[in-house]
């Protein structure tokens, strides 16, 4: 019988993509009648900031932006994330050989693994993890070494577990501090140990820094370019969407090994034309915003974050305060797996919550929280989960 219908071995063997399910549920739930506070995605609220759209307007109205966009990236946008790169981290980086802009860092990092896994190599992931960083392995017909990531060890990655073999055989290792989805932030040293570890093994290292500059209380976290050696085994990702409110834009960018850059460049002038240029002109000036707008940005965070750990422990949860990121990350409520409690606090009070298994079998037992509504609302939700009887 034909099978023309059937899709591929590679789209039939991936779990369903949590989100995209949770979009379902909302839905349903929205239709009858239910009021969601939907802290599920990593999805800012609220407008990109002002000055960017003004230059993206002036740029849209520029007939010279209406084209194909260069596949490398605008020269211009290059530069400014050379610049921007080093006032962070006083590294320097080539914008023509080490820097590639992204149509959202989420396709760079699956694009990634197509551009370097061969079906059955290895690729090492934490788990839990961003769901990219396994997805984009998986759609390339990679075998899955899972680090498991544990409280007990602050969920950081633990290198020594890795048994030597496995390293031998690792292609890839994708890794992300500070983490999606449990807030973790890893000390310097971590990233240090992970270079040594990577030049040992020989493995091209992944580091997603997404949350780059949503750092409370004076943390500032470590970019995996900062260390001695990195550069020769590894790239770091990069993405406009969380600081800079720009989630629906599509824009982010990595930096790193150019030999890297190169082959993943080389594999998306087959896939796509890269991004609208009038919008690489607006993430230059999300990359000039004065600092006095991501203090901004962070102390909005902060307070959520300081307010939500306080309503929560009302209710049970005692949540150590967490140094970056968009999230909280709490245990679910014993006798309720992940899937379970999600559930049962959306259909029960319309708070939307992502479910810890989302992120890989690691994250069983936990649901995360995005900091993605003003406290007024945080609050709201809570009552909620205080009528319903929801507790630690
Ligand atoms: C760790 C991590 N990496 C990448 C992304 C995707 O970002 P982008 O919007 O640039 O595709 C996210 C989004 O939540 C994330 O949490």
């Amino acid at each position: 019988m034909k099978t023309w219908l059937k899709p591929a071995d590679r789209l039939a063997s991936l779990p369903t993509y949590v989100f995209a399910r949770l979009d379902e549920l909302k839905l349903r739930a929205r239709e009858e009648g239910l009021d969601l506070i939907d802290l599920g995605m990593g999805n800012p609220d609220g407008a990109t900031p002002k000055p960017i759209i003004d230059r993206a307007v002036t740029a849209i109205q520029d007939g010279q932006n209406h084209g194909y966009p260069p596949f490398e990236g605008t020269a211009s946008f290059r530069q400014s994330i050379a610049a921007w790169y080093y006032r962070h981290y006083q590294v320097e980086l080539d914008p023509d050989s080490e820097i590639l802009p992204l149509i959202g860092s989420k396709e760079g990092l699956t694009h990634l693994a197509l551009a370097f896994v061969n079906p059955g190599d290895l690729v090492l992931v934490p788990s839990p993890a961003y769901p990219a960083h396994f997805r984009g392995p998986l759609i390339a017909g990679a075998k899955i070494y899972e680090i498991l990531l544990t409280a007990a060890n602050n969920w950081l990655i633990d290198l020594a577990t890795i048994p030597p073999e496995v390293a031998d055989r690792g292609k890839l290792l994708y890794f992300n501090y500070p983490h999606n989805p449990t807030a973790a932030v890893a000390p310097r040293q971590l990233f240090v140990d992970t270079v040594e570890f990577a030049h040992k093994h020989q493995i091209l290292l992944v580091h997603d820094l997404c949350y780059a500059e949503l750092s409370f209380d004076g943390y500032r976290p470590t970019s995996l370019l900062e260390i001695p050696g990195a550069k020769d085994i590894g790239v770091e990702f990069h993405t406009m969407s969380k600081t800079y409110n720009m989630a629906g834009w599509r824009v982010g960018f990595v930096v790193g090994n150019s030999h890297v850059i190169q082959q993943l460049r080389s594999l998306k002038t087959n896939l796509d034309y890269g991004i609208f240029s009038a919008i690489q002109t607006a993430a230059e000036t999300a990359l000039n915003l004065p600092e006095s707008y991501l203090e901004n940005v962070r102390q909005r965070y902060q307070i959520r974050r300081d307010f939500l750990i306080d309503r929560l422990s009302k209710l049970g949860w005692q949540i150590p305060k967490t140094s970056a990121t968009m999230y909280l990350w709490i245990p679910c409520p014993p006798g309720f797996s992940s899937t379970d409690f999600a559930l049962h606090s959306l259909q029960s009070t319309g708070v939307v919550v992502t479910p810890g298994n989302a992120f890989g079998s690691g994250g069983e037992g936990y649901i995360r929280i995005s900091l993605i509504a003003n406290p007024d609302r945080l609050g709201e939700a809570i009552d909620r989960w205080e009528e319903a009887g929801i507790h630690f």
